[in-house]
């Protein structure tokens, strides 16, 4: 059985004003009638394939959790102390899962797959490099300079996917642009794959300090229920930082494999524009509204009907007391905006 391991902790700011502190990207039904965290946990259900789900999220997120899970399976969800970023987080889950040999696979809880098939098929291939003590990457065809996010270079071919040669995070555009023109660099998805106790081995070698304190944490935790709680203190001490910078730049273990899955990691409202499905003219609309002469324009109301005329490449949103209206040029800086920063 592979073990799913569920991070839930980003905010999401560039999705304002439907995403907000209150109510996060991976909560809000985005694409389609489920939410991107409800998603997620379908995708890993099937009780011939995983074992139940373990989740790793704040306080904050706690109560959406728990009513978006609850319906959908049982799981055993992890409430950390602080948010410490990703590597601490995975290592929570590591540490408490029933084997050390166990098989954890790492998903984000806020992404877009549009190929569920594709992703099990990935998920096998993963599965099966990662008992052989692989550190598994998922790797997702670049197709843009894009800065945020992380690049593999991937080496010799593998029985099912091929080693990971150098695994870059988040490198500057100049860099990025030189990657892409190399042609063997993929994007990462931001899932993987591997043992629990390679992962540990790995954090051990590479952030001794981060791996001792998460220990501690574990040991010292409470279970209530399906919920455990870590112990404060030592885990307030870590320094944040997430797997792919602490583990996966610098694991010689790496190892990656190829998937194309639509997947979208719905970083703006271009990206879940695209991701949603379009009429002839290439407009979404969610609410009401009324478009004449438009061409790729987002709508998404939760109330006051939208009229536009003539535009092309624009979102326009209404959220309660907000509306925001920017180019698709300029989805990027939504999280720029006051609104969205002080929400
Ligand atoms: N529980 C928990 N605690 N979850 C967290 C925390 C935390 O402190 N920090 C982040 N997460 C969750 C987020 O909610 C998200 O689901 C996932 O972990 C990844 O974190 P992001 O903050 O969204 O990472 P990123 O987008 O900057 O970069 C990662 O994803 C890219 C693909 O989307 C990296 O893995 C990149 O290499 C990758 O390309
Ligand atoms: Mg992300």
């Amino acid at each position: 059985l592979i073990y799913p391991v569920i991070l839930c902790g980003g905010s999401g700011t560039r999705l304002w004003p439907r995403s907000r502190k209150p109510l996060p990207k991976p909560f809000v039904p985005l694409v389609g009638e489920q939410t991107l965290f409800e998603a997620t946990l379908r995708r890993t259900i099937d009780p011939a394939v995983f074992a139940s789900p373990t989740v790793v999220t704040g306080e904050a997120h706690l109560a959406h959790v728990r009513a978006q899970l609850a319906p959908i399976c049982t799981g055993m969800t992890i409430v950390e102390p602080a948010a410490k970023n990703t590597a601490p987080a995975i290592a929570l889950a590591a540490q408490s899962m029933p084997r050390p040999d166990a098989v954890m696979l790492v998903c984000p809880s806020d992404h877009y797959i549009a190929d569920v098939a594709a992703f099990h098929r990935a998920v096998k291939d993963a599965a099966a490099l990662a008992e052989q003590g692989h550190m598994v990457a998922f790797g997702i065809a670049a197709t843009a300079p894009e800065t945020g996010f992380g690049y593999i270079r991937k080496g010799a071919a593998l029985e099912r996917g091929y080693k990971v040669e150098r695994f870059v995070e988040k490198p500057d555009l100049e860099t990025a642009i030189s990657f892409l023109a190399d042609g063997n660099y993929s994007w990462n998805g931001g899932i993987f794959a591997f043992r629990a106790d390679a992962f540990l081995a790995e954090l051990a070698a590479h952030r001794p300090e981060m791996a001792e304190a998460v220990r501690a944490a574990v040991e010292a935790g409470e279970t209530r229920g399906d919920e455990f709680y870590p112990a404060a203190e030592p885990f307030a001490a870590i320094e944040g930082d997430s797997i792919d910078y602490a583990v996966m730049e610098n694991t010689l273990r790496a190892a990656m494999v190829p998937v194309s899955m639509g997947w979208s990691d719905i970083g703006n409202w271009q990206a879940l524009r695209d991701a949603r499905a379009g009429d002839d003219q290439g407009n979404c609309v969610r609410g009401q509204a009324e478009l004449v002469d438009c061409k790729r324009v987002l709508v998404d109301t939760d109330g006051p009907r939208v009229s536009a005329i003539g535009l092309e490449d624009v979102a326009i949103v209404v959220d309660g007391d907000e509306v925001l209206v920017t180019t698709m040029a300029g989805a990027q800086k939504v999280g720029k905006l006051s609104g969205a920063a002080n929400q």
